[in-house]
Parts: structure tokens; C-alpha cells; sequence
């Protein structure tokens, strides 16, 4: 086997040199974890509108160290079930797993302000590369990781056991954490999640934190950290734009059917406010997530080449079609909740309170309901009661 240390190292001064990688026991376990071993059987590469695969043994030694050293997502499943290994050729997919670009995944380690002794519960394993970064620093016995995904879990296992990490890789929805090794001083969730699960919040100690990317749209996602109090609440912040794939049981199913069937009845048109178009934007999509939670974002065309846009609420059986009309556009709505007006009215509110980034959103969880708002604005809020 070759001897992965140069790119290792090589990899531990770029993340160095960007500023993502700080503390000094992280750079030894990046210096230390060979990342190639949790790629096994091996990847696919995007190539547009293909994803070719990569296998480790078909491929020579150093070159199979360039593509695991090179700083970027790692697609290693496809569809729930395809690996590298299955398939000769360029395939069409969704990625369902993958080893996260390093410089996310010591980024969002830094944030979680380990120190030793601590006990973490990690949602998303993977391939097991982040979990063996934590284990070089905490101890196998301290890193709990959960992984839905059968198979995936038995290589992130077998891959952290090969590296000499015997760690507890526990196959389940990690949606519900893991209460059998509560409570943990962290918890870090390497997929996105609609909102925090409050399990995760009951599984934390006080003064615990809890690192997740909440939303569900591929974009206009955050990274949600808080910190859990005493009374069983956790508060914090979004600190910044992340973008994961979701959890699995919160996947978005693309909407099947015509589009201009589900739209024929609408109950109002009028001329929107604002352009659609700011919904292609990540601020104004993390706002309209919490103005509309529920609510999917559809690019389309006319028949007639014209642009068109959606909003469905598959749940609430409510949508927003808007139509290019020269400069300006029609919205027309349909359905119980007028999804566009709420949305409209937040990103007016937003606009006038000097369209501030989404670092300034703050959030707080309770068993009762979800609550954000804008620093500093509090009229800007968003309550998300629970069932
Ligand atoms: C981006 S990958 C994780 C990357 C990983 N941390 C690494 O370094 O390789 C996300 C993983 O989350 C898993 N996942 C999705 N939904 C989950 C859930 N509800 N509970 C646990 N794992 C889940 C997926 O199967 C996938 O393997």
C-alpha cells in the first residue's frame, strides 16, 4: 500500500493556510487519518451530467491518492445502494453518501470546541473519515456515530476498525440520536435536517452544543449551533451558509405529475410584490424556509419558453405559480395557505430592516416549538410550533 503522509500533510497545510484548520490536535489526527481507507470500495467523480466511477484497486496507487487527497466531496453511494465497484461505465445518479470536503468537515469540527473527555454523538457517518478524526483526539470509546444506512455503516465500521478505531457505529435513524450512550457533551449532524431534533437536545449535558445544518432545500440552508440550558431549551445561532444532503426521512420527493394540473384552481392572482428570482438566492430561500416551512422552490419554463416559477406545500396542498410578465410578475395562489403572501411579507420586513446576512438569525428549541429571529430585529421572527 502506498504511503499516504506527504498528502496528508500536504492537505493539513492547505486547510492550515485557509484558516479552517486551527487547533493543533486537529492537525495531527488530519496528519494521522489516512482518508483513502474510508473510500473502500472507491467513488464516483461528478462529471456533469454523469458520475464516473473510481475504484481503488482499478486505479494506480498514486492516483487513486490524488482523487482521496483532493479536498472535495466524495460521492460513494448512489441512489441508496450503488458503489463504485457495481459499475464499469459514467451513471446517472443522486448521491446518498459520501466523505464530505475535508475543509467542511474540519471546519465544522473546529466549531464544535472539543476538549478531551468530552462525549460526542455524531448523526451521518459515512464513510467513517470524520468520526475517525474526532476518535484520534477523544478515544474511540468517547465517539458514538449513527448511520441509517446499512451497508454504509458496516464499511465506515470496518474502515475505523482497519485504522484501529473500535468505535460505536451504530446503524438506526439518527433523527432519534442514541439515548443508550447519553448524555453527550456534543452532538454533530454531517447531514441536514429540517429542524433539530428535540432528542438530540435531551440527549445533550447543559452546556452542551449541537452543530446541524437545518433546512431542506438544496440551497438557502444554514448551519445551526446552540447551546443547551439547564431548563432543557437550547439556544444559538445560524453561523453561517452549509449545505449537506438531508437526512434520509426528510429527503424532498420531487413532485410528480403536471405542474399546470396541480396549479389549474387558483383562489387569488395578483402582481407580486418582488421577483420570484430572490428565492434563487441563499438568504432569501433560508427566509422563505422559515416563513413556509414545508414549502418546495420548482424552476420551470413555459410551454412557450417563458419562465415560470413554483412554490408547493405538498402537506398543506397549497401553491404559488408565478408568471414573467415583461418586467413584472403575476402570482397566482391556490390552496389553504397562501404561501407567497407570508413569504413576501418576511422578505419585505428583511429588505427593510437592511437585508441583513444569515449570520444574524438566531434560534431557540424547545419540546414545544422552534423560534428564530433576526439579532436585533425581534419583530422578524418565526415560530414553528410542533404537533
Ligand atoms: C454527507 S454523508 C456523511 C459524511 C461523513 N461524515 C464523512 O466524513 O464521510 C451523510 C450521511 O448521512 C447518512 N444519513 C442520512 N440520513 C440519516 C439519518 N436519518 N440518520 C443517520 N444517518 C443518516 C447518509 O446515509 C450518509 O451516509
Amino acid at each position: 500500500m502506498t504511503d499516504s503522509t506527504s498528502e496528508r500533510r500536504r492537505m493539513s497545510a492547505l486547510l492550515t493556510s485557509n484558516g479552517i484548520l486551527k487547533s493543533p490536535w486537529l492537525r495531527g489526527a488530519v496528519e494521522t487519518v489516512p482518508r483513502e481507507q474510508f473510500l473502500h470500495p472507491g467513488v464516483f467523480l461528478d462529471e456533469g451530467r454523469a458520475w464516473r466511477p473510481v475504484t481503488a484497486h482499478g486505479t494506480a496507487s498514486a492516483e487513486w491518492l490524488k482523487v482521496a487527497y483532493s479536498v472535495d466531496t466524495l460521492t460513494t453511494q448512489l441512489d441508496g445502494h450503488l458503489t463504485a465497484d457495481q459499475i464499469g461505465e459514467p451513471v446517472a445518479g443522486v448521491p446518498t453518501s459520501s466523505s464530505t470536503d475535508p475543509t467542511t468537515v474540519v471546519g465544522m469540527i473546529e466549531e464544535l470546541d472539543l476538549k478531551a473527555g468530552h462525549r460526542v454523538l455524531e448523526i451521518g457517518t459515512g464513510t467513517g473519515y470524520s468520526t475517525a478524526l474526532m476518535c484520534h483526539y477523544l478515544g474511540e470509546d468517547n465517539v458514538t456515530t449513527v448511520e441509517v444506512d446499512p451497508e454504509v455503516a458496516a464499511r465506515a465500521d470496518a474502515a475505523l476498525e482497519a485504522v484501529g478505531y473500535s468505535t460505536w457505529t451504530v446503524t438506526g435513524d439518527g433523527l432519534l440520536g442514541h439515548p443508550y450512550r447519553a448524555p453527550y457533551d456534543r452532538v454533530i449532524a454531517t447531514c441536514a435536517v429540517r429542524r433539530i431534533p428535540y432528542a438530540w437536545v435531551r440527549q445533550t449535558k447543559p452546556g452542551g452544543i449541537i452543530l446541524s445544518t437545518v433546512g431542506s432545500w438544496p440551497w438557502g440552508t444554514g448551519l445551526a449551533r446552540v447551546t443547551v440550558g439547564d431548563d432543557g431549551t437550547a439556544e444559538g445561532a445560524i453561523i453561517g451558509r452549509s449545505s449537506f444532503m438531508q437526512a434520509r426521512a426528510q429527503a424532498v420527493t420531487p413532485l410528480a405529475g403536471d405542474l399546470s394540473a396541480r396549479t389549474a384552481s387558483a383562489d387569488s392572482h395578483r402582481t407580486s410584490l418582488m421577483s420570484p428570482l430572490i428565492l434563487e438566492e441563499w438568504m432569501p430561500a433560508f427566509l422563505a424556509q422559515l416563513a413556509a416551512p414545508g414549502a418546495q422552490f420548482v424552476r420551470a419554463a413555459r410551454s412557450d419558453g417563458a419562465p415560470s416559477r413554483y412554490l408547493f406545500d405538498p402537506e398543506r396542498e397549497s401553491f404559488a405559480e408565478f408568471i414573467a410578465d415583461g418586467e413584472s410578475w403575476t402570482v397566482r395562489q391556490g390552496g389553504p395557505a397562501a404561501l407567497w403572501d407570508g413569504i413576501e411579507r418576511s422578505l419585505l420586513a428583511w429588505q427593510d430592516a437592511g437585508a441583513p446576512d444569515i449570520d444574524t438569525i438566531r434560534l431557540r428549541v424547545t419540546t414545544a416549538s422552534h423560534l428564530y429571529w433576526i439579532d436585533g430585529s425581534p419583530s422578524l421572527g418565526w415560530e414553528h410550533r410542533l404537533a
